[in-house]
């Protein structure tokens, strides 16, 4: 859409119910998931007590299997959207990693790479790197523990060792990466945060859109409503 057909104040939809419900459910499984399982894991509990914390996490992990599940079946068009943007790199994507989107001179006063950040598509290249690594995770941690409950038997005692570490050590280090940058630089877009997590439409402002994401803004937004055509005739 051309920029100057809209006020900043405008709005445009960046986020379907589908990839709203997906996202909101997926976090706040995950974070659960996390607590059963680090609890049982780190903690030198009861029998008892870890018995009942398994329950809450095998109970959570059905949830979290469902939510992929019903994304997939559901809203493949969705999921192919954000796919397509996540494995599309060409080099405005891989120079953002030269100055890492311009936060560590914006923050820390670290003088990194070139001032000026490449304009970046619907994901800048740190987002495509760790989104790709967050898809990965949710489906293999999904597929890593349905094996761990119902196949054991099934696999070798090698296999499953390995499994269970990867399950471990994988959610450990992807939750870190989750609290540590996805959600502080998921904060400095307020308007994205709100698109995604408030109940109702999943739009951003113009403002936000063309600040963070001016080609997908410029290439991919389209205007739907009839009476905007005229408009932009005139
Ligand atoms: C309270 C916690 C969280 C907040 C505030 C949050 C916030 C956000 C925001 C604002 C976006 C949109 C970014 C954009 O469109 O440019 C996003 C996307 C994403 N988040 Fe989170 N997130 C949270 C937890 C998680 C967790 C736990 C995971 C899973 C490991 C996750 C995985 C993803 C993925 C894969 C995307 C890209 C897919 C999409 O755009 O729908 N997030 N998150």
């Amino acid at each position: 859409m051309q920029p100057e057909l809209c006020k900043p104040t405008d709005r445009v939809l960046r986020y379907h119910p589908a990839d709203k419900i997906f996202h909101t459910v997926n976090a706040i499984t995950w974070f659960a998931l996390l607590i059963t399982g680090a609890l049982v894991y780190f903690l030198d509990l009861s029998d008892k007590t870890k018995g009942g914390l398994m329950v809450w996490h095998l109970g959570l992990a059905v949830i979290f299997t469902l939510n992929i599940v019903a994304y997939l079946c559901m809203a493949p068009h969705r999921f192919a959207v954000t796919m397509k943007n996540l494995l599309e790199w060409d080099s405005n994507s891989i120079r953002w990693f030269l100055n890492l989107g311009g936060y560590p001179r914006r923050f820390f006063h670290i003088p990194l790479g070139p001032v000026e950040v490449p304009p970046q598509g619907r994901y800048n290249g740190g987002q495509k790197m760790s989104y790709l690594m967050f898809f990965f995770a949710i489906f293999t941690l999904a597929i890593t523990g349905w094996i761990l409950w119902v196949a054991a038997p099934l696999v070798g005692k090698m296999a499953f060792k390995w499994m269970f570490y990867y399950h471990v050590w994988a959610g450990a280090i992807v939750s870190v990466l989750v609290v540590c940058a996805h959600i502080p630089l998921a904060l400095l877009s307020w308007s994205h945060v709100t698109g995604l997590w408030r109940l109702g439409s999943g739009t951003i402002s113009v403002e936000a859109a063309m600040h963070h994401t001016p080609i997908w803004f410029k290439r991919d937004v389209i205007r739907v409503n009839p009476d905007d055509s005229g408009k932009e005739k005139a």
